[in-house]
């Protein structure tokens, strides 16, 4: 029994010695010290030795269980060292090296331009409102007093999806869809997407955004409609930029009118942008038809308001020079990084 103690504490030194990991190391203690492990395999023995022998090769397994103890705990402790260095080495931090930089998107040209006139609108008391893409005849013509025969309808390429359901043509069903769920006084504008079948090209493209816009309160006049959409140009354009207001026709608005503004490239003297006119126009409006309040429940006698919707994508192209629309929606890096 003394020579297989010693062989196991010779045994062990070797193992032990090629011990890099901690898994590994668990595993010599299982194999030596466990239940089923080596040293206690030996010690079954103890019974058959006599009553002399029986301490002194009691002492000497419990020499070699202390040696491996002992030699297990110091590796375990040399391999947590090990393990702290090289943890440490690995999270230096070397406050010296340039920091890296998050590649972050970009916003797109129009949600740029979208979110200053957000910002102009709400500055002037007004909500931001949404309204559907798919839409009814009703809301985008028969509510806003286009009714199935008008020729107005003919302008509007519209796509349909069956008889009565259709892609928007235009946000005005927004000013319905408002007035039918919101009480006077009421100042919103509505941006959104728009689709006519129109076939691509460098100025047109089957969807494009506008921006509707609707007041309706006690004595709304068209002094407030040229007041309002002229402050807004300005903040848009700058002091010095020049309106007017030419008449025009929207079977939703009576009167109705199209705002220019001079042009701001060139002053007014005319130039490429504004194709020698000095003016560009940028907007539709006019003072909300009696019929289209009246249809919204909205009693004409009491209430008043005007309306105006713009293209979007005209002012953004004007903004950064772009010359083709269709460079909007390509999702070309090259195009959309350098906004
Ligand atoms: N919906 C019109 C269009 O798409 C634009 C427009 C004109 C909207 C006059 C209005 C308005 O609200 O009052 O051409």
């Amino acid at each position: 029994m003394r020579n297989k103690l010693e062989e196991i504490k010779e045994s062990s030194k070797q193992v032990l010695k090629d011990i890099r990991d901690k898994a590994s190391l668990e595993a010599v203690r299982v194999e030596y010290l466990g239940k089923k492990g080596k040293l206690t395999d030996v010690l079954r023995g103890m019974g058959q030795l006599s009553a002399e022998e029986r301490p002194i090769i009691g002492q000497l397994a419990n020499d070699v269980r202390s040696f491996i103890e002992e030699e297990i705990a110091k590796i375990s402790a040399e391999l947590e060292k090990a393990e702290i260095e090289r943890k440490l080495a690995e999270e230096t931090i070397d406050v010296t090296m340039p920091g890296k930089t998050n590649k972050i998107g970009g916003k797109h040209p129009i949600t740029i331009v979208l979110d200053e006139i957000k910002d102009i609108f709400i500055g002037m008391g007004f909500q931001i409102t949404e309204g559907p893409e798919i839409e009814t005849d009703y809301y985008n013509f028969e509510a806003l007093n286009i009714p199935k025969d008008h020729p107005a309808r003919d302008t509007q390429d519209t796509f349909y999806i069956d008889d009565n359901t259709l892609l928007r043509t235009q946000t005005s069903p927004c000013q319905i869809r408002t007035m039918e769920n919101m009480k006077p006084p009421i100042r919103i504008i509505a941006p959104g997407r728009v689709f006519r079948s129109d076939s691509p090209d460098a100025t047109h493209s089957p969807l494009f955004h506008q921006v509707e816009g609707l007041v309706v309160d006690k004595g709304v006049t068209m002094a407030d409609l040229k007041g309002t959409l002229e402050i807004f140009c300005k903040k848009m354009y700058g002091e010095d930029i020049q309106v007017r207001f030419r008449p025009h026709h929207f079977p939703f608005t009576e009167p109705s009118a199209e705002m220019d503004i001079s042009c701001p490239s060139c002053h007014g003297k005319g130039c490429r942008v504004c194709k020698g006119e000095g003016w560009i126009e940028i907007l539709g409006a006019g003072m909300v038809h009696p019929k289209v309040l009246k249809i919204c429940g909205i009693d004409p006698e009491v209430y008043s308001g005007f309306a105006f919707g713009l293209g979007l994508e005209r002012i953004v192209m004007r903004r950064f020079d772009v010359d083709d629309i269709r460079l909007f929606y390509e999702n070309d890096l090259r195009f959309l990084k350098q906004f």
